[in-house]
């Protein structure tokens, strides 16, 4: 099967904001209790609570962004009740998922320190569905106010005296669900209410994110963007990728081909989702000004067979590795209106980065994309043009290459590709114009021959990246590369 590739190295058509690559903890499952925090006296190594094995792991990805508390959990979350100290904060019960008690342990100063063991700005996600505009205004005065106010001075007692620095801040998360199950007219009037007292403090200036839509939702775009465009920087597209759909869905394991080209055509929807949502966006906003912030995508498949239904724990396999290539390839290519995006979620939920057990931990074929890819990260969008044979399931088909191309600020050009097929190699002509004098090439390969290949504890390095040789030097700007069956390459030019 062949493809060819044309990378014009000396036209950017934008830049990949490193934002694309950001992530999502939810109070949901194990991913903050267990796969974060662990207490400041568990056994397991941690700094002030938050495990240190998995914050190294993390700091691997440049995460530039963490968004934070929910998801659903969000609108039902009362930041009071997770300040000042731990063994007197309010206990309550996580409706949502599973129904467990959350002790509230993890709270605003807690969330904020993992951001800066990452290094990661924080994105927080308020209550509108169940909050008040009072509590929400509090929050955001508790977090950004230098001066002297009841809410800057309770941070302080609770021992932090500098307010935070805060950027991103959601105003409700899925309104039309969890979030409240408003209408879109109904919601557009509680988003201009509610973010009117987003205020910004001092220096601190504040990117609001209105509660987007679901799927294919375009008539919630169309009525933010009417009535309440000027009063946001960004608008959220939820998406997630549920082979068989959420009244079935299927096991992350044990899949056969037919699922696999399933799910990689779920994946690849992506693209016409953001292409119609920003169309739409357009007729409101032609110069781009405000973001579409996928702030929930990736896949959602049934649980791992014995754990808790409301925990969302699901395997990750060389499939997972596919999809996320896929969706940073259309994110990119839509990197004019695609300002942020963050993968649900970071550690034990759905398509997660990390899986941990006790003091387990293992990195899944996720989590090593995202590190292969972190070269994009706020490099500049290369234009491209790309002819691939198609890979065929019965009656159905989808392109069996996808691939990306950006300059980083040192001039590095890396190309990252996709081969979906789960049998045939590719063979793809690679045709750099403008690349300049000779440079040198370094390539990296995730792939398995085993479709369901993935990491457990006792083996956690089934699926982990290799160097990749499989490719011809340059010729007059031209290289063959060969790309086995479900692989994913970072070609690096420097
Ligand atoms: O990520 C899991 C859940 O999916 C989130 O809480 C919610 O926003 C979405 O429906």
């Amino acid at each position: 099967m062949k493809a060819t590739m044309t990378v014009s190295a000396d036209q950017a058509v934008g830049t990949i904001s490193r934002h694309i690559y950001g992530h999502f903890a939810e109070h949901l499952g194990r991913c903050i209790y267990e796969g974060i925090w662990v207490g400041e006296d568990s056994p397991i190594p941690n700094t002030r609570g938050i495990r240190n094995d998995v914050v190294d792991a993390l700091r691997g990805l440049n995460i530039p962004v963490l968004r934070w508390p929910g998801g659903c959990f969000a609108d039902e979350y009362h930041w009071k009740d997770g300040v000042g100290p731990r063994e007197q904060r309010k206990r309550m019960v996580n409706t949502h998922w599973g129904g467990v008690v959350e002790n509230n342990h993890f709270g605003t100063h807690e969330f904020f320190d993992l951001c800066e063991l990452l290094g990661a700005e924080p994105y927080i996600c308020g209550n509108v569905g169940s909050g008040t505009v009072q509590e929400m205004q509090e929050w955001v005065e508790y977090m950004t106010f230098d001066g002297e106010s009841p809410m800057a001075n309770w941070r302080r007692e609770n021992g932090r005296e500098k307010p935070w620095k805060l950027k991103y801040f959601g105003v409700g998360n899925e309104n039309w669900g969890c979030g409240g199950n408003m209408r879109a007219e109904y919601y557009a009037d509680e988003y201009r209410r509610y973010q009117t007292y987003v205020r910004n403090y001092g220096k601190n200036r504040i990117y609001k994110i209105a509660g987007g839509a679901n799927v294919d939702d375009y008539h919630w775009t169309e009525t933010l963007m009417r009535l309440a465009g000027p009063m946001m920087d960004g608008l959220s597209l939820h998406n997630y990728t549920v082979p068989g759909g959420f009244e079935v869905k299927r096991p992350a394991l044990g899949f056969d081909e037919a699922e696999w080209f399933e799910t990689m055509k779920l994946a690849l929807h992506m693209d016409e989702l953001i292409k119609r949502h920003s169309a739409i966006m357009d007729q409101y906003d032609p110069q781009k000004r405000i973001g579409l912030i996928i702030d929930e995508w990736g896949n959602w498949f049934q649980v791992e067979p014995g754990t808790n239904p409301g925990f969302l724990y699901q395997q990750n396999s060389m499939r997972d590795a596919l999809v996320a290539g896929l969706h940073f390839h259309i994110f990119h290519r839509h990197c004019d209106r695609v300002h942020m995006a963050n993968i649900a979620q970071t550690v034990n939920v759905l398509q997660a980065m990390i899986l941990t057990e006790g003091e387990k931990m293992l990195l899944t074929p996720t989590y090593h994309v995202f590190e292969m890819f972190k070269v994009h990260q706020d490099a500049e969008a290369l234009a491209l043009h790309l002819e691939t044979e198609e890979y065929r399931m019965g009656e159905d088909t989808i392109p069996q290459v996808s691939g990306s191309a950006s300059k980083r600020a040192d001039g590095t050009i890396d190309i990252s590709l996709c081969n979906v097929h789960p049998h045939q190699q590719a063979d793809v002509t690679l045709r750099l114009r403008g690349l300049g004098e000779a440079k040198k090439v370094a390539g990296r390969i995730l792939t398995h021959t085993d479709m369901n290949a993935h990491n457990t504890f006792d083996q956690p390095e089934t699926v982990k990246p290799q160097d990749f040789d499989g490719f011809t030097d340059v010729n007059e700007g031209s290289l063959s590369v060969k790309l086995p069956p479900m692989s994913v390459v970072v070609l690096s030019f420097s």
